[in-house]
């Protein structure tokens, strides 16, 4: 036997790695993992899984290590798995090789919070970094390590769920926050299987607008006459006098707003197979007179962190059955219709509006993505101004091929009357060959890194411009 394999055979598949090997039975029975790793397929090395019950693991080739790779190419101290609080962090200790977190190189010696299914590989270069250190020469690490990452840890939220959901499912860590629910994963505890669940407390509503917490109940009922792919699916709804919950469909990619923020703009050749994507889920929509009424990227999340087009519809919190037009006026600012701004600056308010604001919308959201800035000028005391000759100066749009400005501007027509259908809008010419693209990977869309820094520096899209406000008159 080898070093390597000897040092390897230290290892059973699926050991609860506890580093107190005199604990009495008792305490090791009662330890409760916090987090695991288990090897993917598309790792070369060693399929095997931890299960983590102490509050930090080192690994590395080196015989320090809590958990040894050894592997020539692994650094004798490479990363640290840790938790502080309910929180779990990877941290590359200086490897020289490198650690990838769902093929984004970590930072030396700067944690990175770890979410539940994050894939962390070591000495993986991803294809497209591979090929460029290949023109320069440097050897290519073959072998790689790719596991991933399990939450096992609650949430810090004590008793988020209701008394009937308890016996049922075990909640986990937060997915997101809107305007006015909170989103947590949820595991069914005897089947195992993922879900979310939707939190919207009632306490929110009282002073401002008790009226607005009836119609809470509305989005499960929208959501359970619905089956489409681009569609988050409603699985469960509790209600208690405090608050609604919905247990919904998992997506696993996060929201299209965050993806731009870290990635930024898309090219139009994926900004088409996304469109396609979400103009199918609008139609299926539209054809069953259901207005969604708040598309923006925050609602559109993407079903997994390796595609950058698939995705799935959500928050149909304020979505309405169309009988003529809705009445109310809601959308965040920066992606809300002319006619609907109108509407609430009119005295009367009069006008109703309905698919046609959602059509508004994706337009908006088809400049974001395309360029990672608002089309229209927006700040915290005015309501946005549409000036359409002003956004056909700016240099963002200028740098669109004329096809792409021509299917924004038959979504960003001022008159609704003629601004395109969902359907109208897939039919494009735009998008005529988008179905048979690949799909590729995220970082392929770069044609060097240099390009990925310019486009994250003018990528201003942040944290602010996150449309949190949703106005409801
Ligand atoms: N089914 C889901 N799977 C994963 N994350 C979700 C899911 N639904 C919502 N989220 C996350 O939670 C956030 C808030 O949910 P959302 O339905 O938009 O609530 P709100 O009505 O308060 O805006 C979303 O922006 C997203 O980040
Ligand atoms: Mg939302």
């Amino acid at each position: 036997m080898t070093v390597d394999e000897e040092e390897q055979s230290q290892f059973q598949p699926t050991q609860i790695l506890n580093g107190s090997q005199d604990s009495d039975n008792e305490l090791l029975d009662e330890a409760t993992p916090w987090g695991s790793l288990e090897h993917t397929s598309d790792s070369s090395l060693y399929p095997i899984s931890y299960e983590f019950v102490e509050d930090s693991y080192l690994f590395g080739r080196g015989k320090k290590s809590s958990i040894v790779l050894p592997d020539a190419s692994v650094s004798s101290s490479h990363l640290k798995v840790y938790r502080e609080g309910s929180t779990a962090k990877v941290i590359d200790v200086g490897s020289s090789n490198g650690t990838w977190v769902n093929n984004k190189k970590l930072v030396k010696n700067v944690p990175l919070v770890l979410k539940n299914d994050d894939v962390i590989a070591l000495v993986k270069q991803n294809p497209q970094l591979l090929n460029e250190e290949n023109a320069k020469g440097k050897t290519v690490v073959e072998n790689w390590y790719e596991m991933k990452f399990k939450r096992m840890m609650p949430s810090d939220d004590s008793r988020p769920l209701c008394s009937e959901m308890e016996a049922k499912y075990k909640v986990f860590e937060e997915l997101g926050k809107g305007t006015y629910a909170t989103v947590y994963r949820l595991v069914n505890i005897i089947s195992q299987e993922e879900f979310a669940v939707k939190i919207i407390e009632k306490r929110q509503f009282l002073l401002n607008n008790p009226s607005v917490w009836e119609e809470q109940i509305n989005e499960a009922n929208i959501l359970s006459k619905l089956q489409h792919p681009g569609i988050i699916s409603l699985q469960d709804i509790y209600k208690t006098d405090e608050a609604i919950f919905l247990v919904l469909e998992l997506v696993r990619g996060g929201e299209l707003f965050n993806r731009l923020v870290d990635n930024g703009a898309y090219t139009e050749e994926k900004a088409k197979k996304l469109l396609v994507n979400i103009l199918e889920a609008v139609v299926y929509l539209h054809d069953q007179d259901i207005v969604h009424r708040d598309l923006k990227p925050e609602n559109i999340l993407l079903s997994s962190t390796s595609s950058d087009v698939e995705i799935k519809l959500a928050d149909f919190g304020v979505a309405k059955e169309e009988k003529g037009g809705r009445a109310t006026v809601c959308g965040s600012m920066s992606y809300i219709a002319p006619e609907v701004l109108d509407r609430k600056d009119s005295i009367k308010g009069a006008g109703r509006y309905g698919k046609t604001a959602d059509i508004w919308s994706l337009g908006v959201i088809t400049y974001v993505v395309l360029t990672c800035t608002p089309p229209f000028a927006e700040n915290d005391t005015r309501p946005i101004k549409i000036k359409m000759e002003e956004l056909h100066l700016k240099r963002e749009w200028k740098n669109l091929s004329v096809l792409t400005q021509d299917f924004v501007s038959s979504l960003l027509t001022v008159d609704a009357k003629n601004r395109y259908t969902a359907r109208q809008a897939l039919n494009h010419s735009w998008l005529k060959q988008a179905k048979n693209l690949p799909d590729m990977p995220g970082a392929a869309v770069y044609n060097s890194k240099k390009r990925k820094q310019e486009m994250i520096t003018e990528n201003s899209l942040n944290k602010k411009f996150r449309t949190n406000v949703r106005i409801e008159h």
